[in-house]
């Protein structure tokens, strides 16, 4: 199908089903400029909590779809493409997240919200890019908590709230990727951007960034500051919408080690497509389920970050 009608096939299906777009700043341009709302992950999940909408289509990854039917059960939630993992929620397998919280019990669980439905039916408190430090900094300073599944995140976290959380060893394969040598590189290029890095990334290229932040953060820095050049190490979606608000501004992506293309983009998300995104609105598949036992566990701790957020 031609692009312009399969956007116009897409717009009239979702007016006919009474059904909401939703995309992560990680899917590609098309995808974002056809949704109803783009977001970061507190973004979508928000939304999720208070749409009217009768179907959910998240154009982002599995994580992200559980999220929005964790939220809203009663809705349909469906996704484009089933197999959009991520190497971070995979990174922290639920049977062996239960055995480290069950060994210290004393503690309190603080999950990101890039984990399976499990994970968070093991958590007191989720967390996003965007709340994390806020939502820690509530507890106080003596308070003995956990912090899963990622590594950078929680280090970061800890350094700027003072804290000793445990960590649990998982990872996001693309922002480790960046490579500390190209942004130095980089850096040396351009004297007068701003490196704007997702805290997702290695304590090394924390150490050289001028903002660390959560994609919404990233792209209000852009919007609002007076900088006009910067060099981003976050997933390379996030440059769409940049480039889209400040048209007047150079926005460079810092690449991952071993490649030759200059991006660095996640695979997971990159599995969503406009053709995909029209045949699951067409044919109310694939579809997020959840077992009720876990979605009434699991939806507890959304609904505290919801509330500690605010
Ligand atoms: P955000 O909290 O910025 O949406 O990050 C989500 C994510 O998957 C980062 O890799
Ligand atoms: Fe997961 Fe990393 Fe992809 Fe984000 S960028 S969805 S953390 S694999």
């Amino acid at each position: 199908m031609e692009k312009e009608t399969l956007i116009a096939e897409i717009n009239r299906l979702r007016h006919e089903k009474n059904a909401v777009i939703m995309a992560h700043y990680y899917q590609t341009g098309d995808i974002q400029d056809i949704a109803d709302v783009v977001g970061d992950s507190l973004a979508l999940a928000q939304w999720a909590a208070k749409t009217t909408a009768d179907i959910l289509v998240v154009c982002g990854v599995h994580f992200m779809g559980e999220t929005a039917k964790i939220l809203s059960p009663d809705k349909k939630v469906l996704v484009p493409d089933i197999n959009a993992g991520c190497s971070l929620a995979d990174s922290c397998n639920a049977d062996e997240f239960a055995a480290f919280v069950g060994a210290h019990p004393d503690h309190t669980v603080i999950s990101y919200v890039n984990t399976t439905a499990a994970v968070k039916a093991l958590t007191d408190v989720v967390v996003t890019s965007s709340n994390a430090q806020k939502i820690v900094e509530q507890f106080p300073k003596d308070a003995k908590l956990i912090f899963g599944p990622d590594r950078n995140l929680g280090s970061y976290i800890n350094k700027t709230t003072g804290r000793d959380m445990l960590l649990w060893n998982g990872a996001c394969h693309v922002h480790e990727q960046f490579s500390v040598e190209r942004l130095v590189e980089l850096k040396q290029a351009h004297p007068h951007a701003k490196v704007l890095a997702h805290p997702e990334c290695k304590n090394v290229v924390l150490t050289l960034a001028d903002v660390i932040g959560s994609t919404q953060k990233l792209l209000d820095y852009a919007i609002h500051s007076d900088d006009t050049e910067f060099l981003v190490a976050t997933e390379s979606g996030i440059l769409h919408e940049m480039q889209k608000r400040c048209p007047q501004k150079n926005f460079i992506p810092v690449p991952p080690i071993d490649s030759t293309c200059g991006c660095n983009n996640c695979n997971f998300m990159r599995l969503n497509t406009l053709d995909k995104l029209y045949n699951c609105l067409l044919h109310e598949t694939p579809e997020i389920t959840i077992d009720e036992n876990i979605r009434a566990k699991a939806v507890r701790p959304i609904l505290k970050m919801l509330e500690m957020s605010k």
